[in-house]
């Protein structure tokens, strides 16, 4: 540790790169284990080919997410026999869900640590590293502590106009589907002068925008300080012009948390509210705690206290028992709520949760027709509502170039649109402009500066 800080040690400083899968959460937490690394006298690698460990951080949430990982895996492997002293790790939430098997289906991974063990990572690679060329026993520390929010360490942000920036940690509402209170563990709030202390920083580095994270980010309680107090308390930081939160539950959306987003100029007029399901059955199933009526309500007085917000969410198709009709009521909750975004996912069977035994009663190729259906209706709805925003002028904090078109800038809007629109001069990352929507589709507003 002590080596790191010393001058002339940068050349045989081992090198580190970390490949990151999954949510917002995964990308916060990367930049937790650059900071524990860099702590412990690691520098960063700008590709895996020139790293001495290769760091992957991953997600359970879907079948999908995890066959995505392994196959990655597969290939770093090779890279593994072509290297013998390279070390091969990998982390989250796959660290916690498959343990054991883990080991045996990717055997040439010499570090498997789960989502509370980052504390611990320089030790584990030390030993995995203390064989050079020859193989060490695969390291395993997949422990969930529920004490654990890595409240002193600030991690090592990427820089940008807007940061991630970790409020609560794990999850206490075990849905029926979901593999996070199992790989995460249970719910933790970081002290408010620990987050405050980050964004100040953040701010000091020229980010503009924080989004706090959290499984139910809005469970957030530390001491007296619950989300709408924390809410107030970031906006009070100088520099942070707008602030955002992922994911809020349903269940936890407060008058304190209304009240804050009515109040506070500064939090943004947009919401990802996972509703899951438009079908009682189905959501009583999903042990969600809330009808579709109650969640309807909740989004008239959401919208009652900020006239403006725009509405995203979370879907699954195909749960266990979803009849067509049920189908139908998600459809219909959709066009009464009409979102300007939406999360489409198939059901995906997962070990260890507690729809696990009912098993899957829906093909996989019903589930593809209910998921492009889900994805037509919203296509259209966000193009429908975007179009409604031609001729309107939206106040957009620019980001940087635009990934498609030459010349063009982007930066999303209050509502969290994309918006892009010709680059000046005199425009740069982290100021706010205000453009002129010309045209929209359902995922882009073309605007001219106004
Ligand atoms: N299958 C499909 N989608 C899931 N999600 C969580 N668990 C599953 C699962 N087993 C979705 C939910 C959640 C989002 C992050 O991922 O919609 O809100
Ligand atoms: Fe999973 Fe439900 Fe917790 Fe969200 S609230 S992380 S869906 S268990």
């Amino acid at each position: 540790m002590e080596e790191s800080a010393q001058p002339g040690s940068g050349s045989s400083r081992p090198r580190v790169f970390i490949e990151t899968y999954g949510c917002q959460m995964n990308i916060a937490d990367s930049e937790l284990v650059g900071a524990v690394l860099r702590r412990a006298g690691y520098a960063f690698a700008a590709a895996p080919e020139e790293a001495d460990v290769i760091l992957l951080n991953t997600c359970a949430i879907r079948e999908h997410a995890e066959e995505r990982v392994l196959q990655r895996l597969g290939h770093l492997a090779r890279l593994r026999r072509a290297r013998p002293e390279l070390r091969l790790g990998l982390l989250g939430c796959m660290a916690t869900h498959t343990r054991a098997a883990l080991a045996e289906k990717a055997p040439w991974l010499d570090v498997i640590a789960g989502p509370d063990s980052y504390r611990r990572l320089p030790e584990l690679l030390g030993r995995a590293r203390s064989g050079g060329a020859a193989r060490q026993a695969p390291q395993i520390d997949v422990r969930l502590d529920r004490l654990e929010t890595y409240a002193d360490i600030v991690p090592g942000h990427q820089g940008g106009v807007r940061a991630y920036v970790t409020a609560m940690r794990g999850c206490d509402r075990f849905c029926a589907f979901c593999v996070v209170p199992y790989v995460r563990g249970r719910e933790r709030s970081v002290p408010p002068e620990a987050i405050l202390d980050d964004i100040r920083g953040l701010a000091a580095g020229g980010a503009r925008e924080i989004v706090l994270l959290g499984q139910t980010v809005n469970a957030y309680r530390f001491g007296d300080t619950d989300f709408g107090r924390l809410l107030h308390l970031v906006a009070a930081v100088e520099g942070i012009e707008r602030i955002r939160f992922t994911s809020p539950h349903p269940s936890d959306m407060s008058e304190s948390v209304i009240e804050a987003m009515a109040t506070e100029p500064k939090v943004q007029p947009s919401l990802h509210l996972p509703v899951q399901s438009g079908s009682d059955r189905i959501l009583a199933a999903m042990e969600r705690g809330y009808t579709a009526g109650e969640y309807l309500r909740l989004v008239e007085r959401i919208r009652e206290a900020v006239p403006e917000i725009a509405l995203s969410t979370d879907i699954i198709v195909g749960f266990h028992g979803e009849e067509e009709a049920d189908f139908r009521a998600t459809l219909e909750l959709m066009a009464a709520v009409r979102y300007d975004s939406a999360f489409s996912f198939k059901y995906s069977l997962r070990e260890n949760t507690r729809a696990f035994r009912f098993g899957d009663t829906v093909g996989e190729e019903e589930k593809g027709r209910r998921l492009s259906e889900i994805i037509a209706l919203q296509e259209r709805i966000s193009a429908e509502r975007n179009r409604a925003l031609v001729g309107r002028q939206v106040a957009v904090l620019v980001e940087g170039p635009a990934r498609r078109g030459e010349g063009m800038l982007a930066g999303k809007t209050p509502q969290f649109k994309t918006a892009v629109f010709p680059a000046a001069a005199s425009i740069a990352p982290g100021d706010t402009v205000a453009a002129r929507v010309e045209s929209a589709n359902a995922h882009t507003l073309h605007c001219a500066l106004a």
